[in-house]
Order: structure tokens, then sequence, then C-alpha cells
């Protein structure tokens, strides 16, 4: 028989100790500490195990569960970001900032589903049932066969979407709810541990899809909804541009599909729309006149896409010069301006510069260097670059231009946006509907862009 076994449990996150310390050594908190005498039924150390029941056994290959249980959303690009749709048993975090369109696209996906004669529940924690009828106005939304569940206990709630047996439930949000038994302020990092595990539990024991939704906050709050990131089965993050109405929908996490696959939307006044097209609506058709803009292809996830990079160049008064950047990281454009000036012979250490990547999207591959640098270098000549030309290639120290990956598919995809020319690295195929002009250095691109 187990002893019954004295400690200190950190009342934030949960952890234990024997020994009284000042400070929890999970979450950092101080005094957070309390003395808590730990059950002798759950003890796992010192439990027996000839008391515990057999855990369930099955055999791989009866285990039920093939591709075609996957359920369409009928929202394009939600769906390509799902890998195709849900997946019954699911259990996935989508993240972002307030306002950014979670609760929105919950309930548009809630309103398809439902169209197509699937059952939701929807947990609203945040929101009364009037304001989500509000919204779900404004969205054309009916309503039929989407049940709410006005509660922010989630045991609660749990009882009452066991009894409407739903095949998807929405968490609307994380944070607003509460498991009893804990004591730690709601959304707190206890809090989320433990609805995330009932959630899990939830999920995989009724096979019911489920969606939560969590805010997180620019700063990153680190005991924010991130910390469910390991145990749920997909992750996805609504990102928005500053300004503007695109919406990038980003899957971190996907045990169901590819990672880093991107739906792109637009926020209209009905609601998230599908963006059919999302090069035309990255690349700005009067910017490009504009001197300081480079267009290139960047591979998101399955698809190409075209954007552009914009930059300029200015004298400054500063005795350190400004380096700003959205969508590249600074260290990058600091290396390629030295690039610029080292081998190319265009100093900009006397002006500020600014670069960022249209629609709110941000570089992740080398493969955008060469854009980046012409754009540079169009800003700091103050002279547009040519029109119709696009530009794709890693740029060494040395200066000298590499070739990308997939070059083909980046290339079809320019010829499509109705470029004429991309500069590139010598040996790259060209494509039908778009010539390749090869160089090898960065020095012979800039001469050709700015011509
Ligand atoms: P919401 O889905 O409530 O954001 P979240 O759940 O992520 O906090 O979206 C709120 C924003 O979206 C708000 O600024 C209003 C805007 N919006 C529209 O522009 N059009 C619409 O049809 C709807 C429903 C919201
Ligand atoms: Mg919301």
């Amino acid at each position: 028989m187990a002893r019954a076994q004295k400690g200190y449990r950190c009342r934030e996150c949960g952890w234990e100790t024997v020994g009284y310390v000042g400070r929890c050594q999970l979450c950092g908190e101080w005094n957070v500490l309390e003395p808590y005498v730990r059950n002798p039924g759950r003890s796992t150390a010192a439990a027996s195990t000839a008391e515990a029941t057999p855990a369930r056994v099955v055999e791989l290959a009866d285990v039920a569960g093939a591709e075609e249980d996957r359920f369409p959303t009928t929202i394009d690009e939600f769906d390509r970001v799902l890998g195709g749709g849900i997946v019954p048993g699911s259990l996935a975090l989508v993240g972002g900032d307030p306002g950014v369109g979670k609760s929105t696209l919950m309930l548009q996906a809630a309103a398809r589903l439902a169209a197509a004669g699937r059952r939701v529940a929807y947990l609203c924690g945040e929101e009364s049932p009037r304001q989500v009828r509000l919204r779900a106005g404004r969205l054309g939304v009916g309503g039929d066969g989407i049940s709410l569940i006005a509660e922010t206990s989630l045991d609660a709630a749990l009882e009452a979407a066991r009894s409407l047996d739903p095949d998807l439930l929405i968490v609307d949000s994380i944070q607003s709810v509460y498991c009893e038994g804990i004591e730690s302020r709601l959304g707190g990092p206890a809090q989320l541990g433990e609805a995330g595990a009932r959630l899990l539990s939830w999920a995989k024991t009724t096979e019911t899809a489920t969606f939560m939704t969590g805010h997180v906050t620019k700063s990153g709050e680190v005991a924010g909804p991130r910390l469910l990131e390991h145990l749920v089965d997909v992750v996805l993050y609504f990102e928005g541009a500053e300004h503007g109405a695109l919406r990038l929908l980003r899957a971190t996490k996907n045990r169901f599909g590819a990672t880093d696959e991107v739906g792109v939307f637009e926020m209209t006044g009905a609601g998230l729309a599908s963006v059919e097209n999302p090069s035309a609506a990255f690349l700005d058709q009067e910017a490009e006149q504009a001197s300081g803009c480079a267009v290139t292809a960047v591979i998101e996830g399955s698809r190409p896409l075209a954007l552009e990079v914009q930059a300029l160049a200015v004298s400054s008064s500063l005795a350190t010069p400004r380096r700003v950047s959205s969508g590249l990281e600074t260290a990058r454009l600091h290396l390629l301006l030295a690039v610029l000036s080292r081998r190319v012979g265009l100093n900009a250490g006397d002006m500020d510069v600014v670069a960022t990547v249209s629609g709110g999207l941000r570089l992740r591959e080398p493969a955008a260097d060469l854009a980046v640098a012409v754009a540079l270098a169009s800003a700091i000549r103050d002279r547009p670059v040519e029109q119709g030309v696009a530009f794709l290639g890693e740029v060494a120290l040395s200066g000298s231009v590499r070739p990308v990956g997939q070059p083909g598919r980046r290339l079809a995809e320019l010829a499509r946006m109705g470029f004429r020319a991309c500069v590139a690295a010598p040996n790259t195929q060209p494509v039908e509907g778009i010539e390749v002009w090869p160089v090898r250095h960065v020095r012979d691109a800039v001469a050709m862009a700015l011509a």
C-alpha cells in the first residue's frame, strides 16, 4: 500500500518538490509553493503496480482510421493549411493576436460544416451568445446546426458537449475557461496546462475533433498558449500585417499534413475570404515604378508566391545610421549592405536604411537575397529597377550568386504574374514564358537591374 507523501506544489504551474524552496524551479515564480499531501492513490513513484488497471492494448493493424475520415471545411485556404481537412479526434490550437480574426474563422468553419450536415458545438467563453449571434449576422451565417455552450467551467462545458455528441468542438478561447480543482488565475500556466490536458483526453476518448483558440501577444508571452504546443496535434498561427486586410494562417506543427503551409485570407466586411491569387495580392503594381523595389518568388509551404522587397535609403543625421527591417532579419540586412559596400562599391554608411516585405510575409529563405540586395542597391542609387524583371538567388559573402531550390516552380509563378525575365544564377533552367538572365556576381545583377 502506498504511503501518503508530503511535499510542496507550485500553485502556478503544478511543479512538485519534497523540500521547500523559495522559488519554483519550473516557472521561476517566487513564493508560489504551497504544502500538499500527495494522494496515495495518485502517487506515481510509490504506487504498487499490482493495484493499477492494465492499460488498453490494441494491435496496430486493427486500429480504425483512414485518410477518408478527414472532413473538409470547404474554406479552401483553411483546408490547405490543415492538410486537406479536419481529422476526427484531433486537437488543434489556433493562436494569434487579439482581433486578428480567430473567432471569425472558427465561426465561418462551423457554419460551413453545419451546412454540410455536421454538428458543431461552440464553447463561447469570451463572448455572450448574443455577441456570437451578432457576428454570425455579419457573416451571413444562419446558425442551424451550431450549438452554443455559454460556459467558462470546462468540465461543465464538456459534460454539455458530450450530450450533443458533435463532430467538432470549438473552445473560444482556451484562456477564458477554467478547470475546477486548480487554484491558479484564469489563463495562468497551471489552468492552461490542465485545460489542454482535459481537452486532449476529451478529443481522444470521444474521437471528437477539437479546436481551441488562444491569444498570443506580440511580446510572445512565455506562459501563454505556446505551452500547449507539445500536446496538441496541430498548431496554427494567424498573423496579420500591421495594416491592411491580408491575414496569413500558418501551420507550425501538423501531425496530419505539411508544416509551414500557409493560407492567405482577406478580412472583408463579411468575414474572411480565401485569397485565390496571393501573388497578385502581394505585388504592389504602383510601387514597381519607384526606386528600391525588387520582386522575387519564395516557396511558402507547398506553393510558390511572388512578393516584393521594398527598400528606402536616405541620408542620415545620426552618428550611427539606422537600419530598420520588417519581414526580414536585421542581421540579413546588415550582411547584404556589407556585401554591396565591399563587393559592388555601393556604400550606405551615411544613410538610414529601411527594408520591408510586401503583405506582411516574412522572408525565411536565402533565395530572396538577390532581390533584397538589388532593392537596396536601387534605393541607394535612387534608380528604379527595370520593369518586368525579377530576381532569384542566394548571395554569398564573396558577392557570388548561388542557385536556389525549386527554380522551375518559382519561375513559373513569376511568368504567371507577367514577369518577362528573371535574373538568376548560371545554369538555371528557363521555363516557358520567362527568360533567365544568368549572373555570377551580385555586381552584374545590379548592373542589369539598374541599366
Ligand atoms: P475576431 O474574429 O473577433 O478576432 P479574434 O477572435 O482573433 O480576437 O475578429 C475581430 C476583428 O475582425 C475586428 O477588428 C472586426 C473584424 N471583422 C471584420 O472586419 N469583418 C467581419 O465580418 C468580422 C466578423 C470581423
Ligand atoms: Mg475571439
